[in-house]
C-alpha cells in the first residue's frame, strides 16, 4: 500500500508512506507508485500515530445506573454502588460490555488500551472475562490488564492472596489504591507489597495513587521512592495523583525532583478527575486534576486516560480520546497554539511510553504500519473542527474507514 502526500505529525512538507507486510517500508517526499499494489491518494491529509487510552476500567463500563445512579458524584459513592453491581457480574456480562466499549474506542482511532480490573472478588469473574477479551480483540486493540484492588489490599479480606493469584493468572501490571486503605500505614505497606509482587512476577506497575483532594496524602512520594530505589523506574505508573493539586507549592517543588529522578509515568484522567474532584469543597472549588503542566515542565511523562465510560464514577463517555484531550488541555492551561498542535502526544506517544509499547509505536521506517488519517492538515485544526477520521490502519490493515462529512446547510446572506 502506498499512501501519498500526507502531513505526518503536522509536518508542513507532504510525504509518501510505503507499507508492506504490515510494516512501514519507506517514508519519502516521492515514492514510485509501481512499488505498491494499491495507492491511497490522501493529498494534504494529516497522519498521526494511533490513540492510546492509558487508563480505563472495562469491567465496570456501561453499568451507569445499575443498580442506582451515583447522584452525589463522589468517588466513594461510586465505590459503594460498584460494590453492589459487582455481585451481579457474570463473565458474559463483563465480556459483552467490555467488547462494546473497545469497539467504540477502536472506531475513534484508539489502538492501545490499559484497563484496570477489580480483583477484590474471590471469584475473579471480571478478570477471567477480560483475559478472554484481551485475546479476542488482539487484531484491533493491544489491551493491557492491571490487577486493581478496588477495595484495598490490606483493608480487604485476603487482599494480598487475591493480588498474587491475579498476577499468576496473567495480568500485565500490578495495581493498588493506597489512599483508600484504612490508614496511612496500610497505604504505605500496600505499596511495598505490590512493588515486590510486580518484581517477583516481572510485571509493570500502575497504582491509583492519591486520588483524593487531601493535601496530606503522601503515597506518591512513597511510590516514586520505591520506583527509584528498586530500579523499576519507568515500569512504574502513578495514576490520578489528584492530591498533587492540593499540596502546597514548596512540597510540590521538592517532590518534582524525586518524580523526575524516579522516571515514573503519570496518568491524569481529566474528565473523571474533574467530575469527582472538589466534591467536598464549597468555594474556592478545586478542579481535582493533577499538576499536568508542571509535571511536563519537569520532564515527567504524563498521558491522559478516559478512566470511566458510563459507570458508577462517570455517567458520560463514548470512547473518544479527543474529548478527554480537549478538556484536559483546557483545564491544565495548555492552550498555547503549539501546545494544542502537539497535544496529541498526551493521548499518543506519552501513553505508549507508559504502556511500554514503544517498539511498536510511532511513524518510522521499520515500525508497524499503524496510524490514523484525518480529513485536515494539522492537529490544531483537527481538535478545533473535529474533521472526520478517514482511516485507522493497524499493522497495514484498515480497521476503520469513514467517509468525509457531507452536511447540507442552507445559510444564505440577504
Ligand atoms: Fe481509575
Amino acid at each position: 500500500m502506498l499512501i501519498k502526500q500526507v502531513h505526518i505529525e503536522n509536518n508542513v512538507t507532504k510525504k509518501d508512506i510505503l507499507v508492506a507486510d504490515g510494516k512501514i517500508k519507506a517514508i519519502s517526499e516521492h515514492i514510485d507508485e509501481k512499488q505498491a499494489d494499491d495507492v491511497l491518494d490522501l493529498d494534504g491529509k494529516l497522519v498521526i500515530p494511533p490513540f492510546v487510552d492509558s487508563h480505563v476500567h472495562l469491567d465496570s463500563t456501561l453499568t451507569a445506573g445499575e443498580p442506582e445512579w451515583n447522584e452525589s458524584g463522589t468517588l466513594f459513592d461510586g465505590i459503594n454502588i460498584w460494590s453492589k453491581r459487582k455481585q451481579m457480574l457474570t463473565q458474559a456480562d463483563v465480556k459483552n460490555r467490555a467488547i462494546k466499549t473497545l469497539k467504540k474506542q477502536a472506531s475513534h482511532g484508539i489502538q492501545f488500551v490499559r484497563s484496570h480490573v477489580d480483583v477484590t472478588d474471590p471469584t475473579f469473574t471480571a478478570l477471567k472475562a477480560l483475559l478472554e477479551v484481551r485475546a479476542e480483540v488482539a487484531d484491533f486493540i493491544d489491551l493491557q490488564l492491571v490487577a486493581f484492588p478496588q477495595e484495598g489490599i490490606l483493608s480487604f479480606p485476603n487482599g494480598k492472596e487475591l493480588m498474587e493469584e491475579a498476577a499468576k493468572m496473567g495480568v500485565d501490571a500490578i495495581g493498588g489504591i493506597p489512599h483508600y486503605e484504612f490508614n496511612q500505614y496500610y497505604g504505605r505497606d500496600s505499596l511495598t507489597f505490590l512493588m515486590n509482587l510486580a518484581k517477583k512476577y516481572n510485571k509493570l506497575v500502575d497504582v491509583h495513587c492519591d486520588e483524593i483532594d487531601d493535601p496530606n496524602a503522601r503515597n506518591l512520594e512513597v511510590l516514586a521512592t520505591l520506583a527509584y530505589e528498586s530500579g523499576m523506574k519507568d515500569k512504574v505508573t502513578a495514576s490520578h495523583t489528584v492530591s498533587l493539586a492540593s499540596v502546597n507549592d514548596a512540597y510540590a517543588y521538592k517532590l518534582m525532583r524525586l518524580l523526575e529522578m524516579s522516571q515514573i509515568n503519570m496518568v491524569a484522567n481529566p474528565l473523571v478527575n474533574m467530575h469527582l474532584g472538589g466534591r467536598f469543597d464549597t468555594y474556592p472549588k478545586r478542579r481535582g486534576l493533577t499538576r499536568v503542566k508542571e509535571l511536563l515542565e519537569n520532564h515527567v511523562n504524563v498521558s491522559f486516560g478516559e478512566d470511566d465510560v458510563k459507570d458508577p464514577w462517570y455517567p458520560m463517555g463514548n470512547g473518544n480520546m479527543l474529548d478527554v484531550l480537549y478538556v484536559g488541555i483546557l483545564a491544565s492551561g495548555l492552550m498555547g497554539y503549539h501546545q494544542i498542535l502537539d497535544s496529541y502526544q498526551l493521548i499518543g506517544a506519552n501513553g505508549a511510553k507508559t504502556l511500554h509499547v514503544n517498539d511498536k509505536y510511532g511513524i518510522e521506517v521499520g515500525k508497524p504500519a499503524s496510524f490514523l488519517v484525518f480529513d485536515t492538515d494539522n492537529f490544531y485544526n483537527e481538535l478545533n473542527e473535529r474533521k472526520t477520521m478517514l482511516y485507522s490502519i493497524k499493522d497495514g490493515k484498515v480497521l476503520v474507514k469513514n467517509h468525509p462529512e457531507m452536511a447540507e446547510t442552507h445559510l444564505k446572506l440577504k
